[in-house]
């Protein structure tokens, strides 16, 4: 008898997330994929966070930047409801559900695989039916509105940021609708002059806003996260 040949295996580093520094594994089998899907992947297996993420079941390795966020401001709390916008694969709101939260929902264009107790949407969150199917799911005022959304990007430089920025804009629209006094908004944003103008707009609803780049969040990627909290009220 024949043996089977052998799977070429890909081990992730070791040695938590300040470890495991050595020599970056490359991937061999490029075969079929571009050379962005190459690097993305390599970008996987070589990135700690990614590893740690796989390690704790987390379903993405976003999770550690909504934990560290929330390790600062504190605002996911057994009681609070939270809305959890582009939820997919699931990161975020696994984090939230672990912090005790038992009232939120989540909304994304992708399927995403149940996450009791979270209740989930399957739709386009700028889809003006979507707000107040997400209200009623969550069955009252949110306490948190979070969003990691970020849009395909198309490769036009000009469409792709007014995109994001639409995204964004949607997203404090909602919050600065639904929240209850007292309330956190959490947005993922892009350097620039757009998010300086809606920092500006923030700062006039909520009590503080803050500029804040985890360190799960790529250092070359001009992401950051707006964190607006005590919200003022309508
Ligand atoms: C970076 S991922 C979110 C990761 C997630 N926070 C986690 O922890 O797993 C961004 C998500 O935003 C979603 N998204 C982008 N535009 C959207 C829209 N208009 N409505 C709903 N979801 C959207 C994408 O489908 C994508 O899944």
């Amino acid at each position: 008898m024949t043996e089977p040949p052998r799977k070429r295996m890909v081990k992730p580093p070791t040695g938590g997330l300040e470890a495991g520094r050595a020599k970056p594994a490359r991937l061999k089998t490029a075969w079929k994929r571009t050379p962005s899907q190459q690097a993305w992947l390599e970008r996987q297996i070589n990135d700690p966070f990614a590893a740690k993420a796989r390690a704790l079941g987390y379903r993405s390795r976003a999770a550690f930047k909504l934990e560290e966020i929330d390790d600062r401001f504190r605002f996911l709390k057994p009681g609070s409801r939270v809305v959890d916008l582009g939820l997919a694969p699931g990161g975020w709101t696994q984090l939230a559900v672990q912090r005790g939260v038992t009232q939120i929902v989540g909304v994304d264009l992708l399927p995403v695989d149940p996450l009791p107790p979270a209740h989930i949407l399957q739709m386009d969150f700028t889809d003006p039916a979507c707000a107040p199917q997400l209200i009623e799911l969550l069955g009252g005022a949110p306490d948190v509105v979070m969003s990691d959304m970020a849009p395909n990007t198309v490769g036009h430089r000009q469409t792709d940021h007014l995109r994001i920025v639409g995204l964004i804009e949607a997203a404090a629209e909602f919050a600065l609708e639904v929240l209850k006094p007292g309330g956190t908004f959490v947005a993922k944003a892009f350097q620039g002059g757009e998010t300086a103008q809606l920092i500006g707009e923030l700062k006039r609803h909520f009590g503080e806003v803050r500029n804040v780049k985890p360190k799960a969040s790529r250092a070359d990627s001009s992401e950051v996260f707006i964190v607006a909290t005590g919200f003022k009220g309508r």
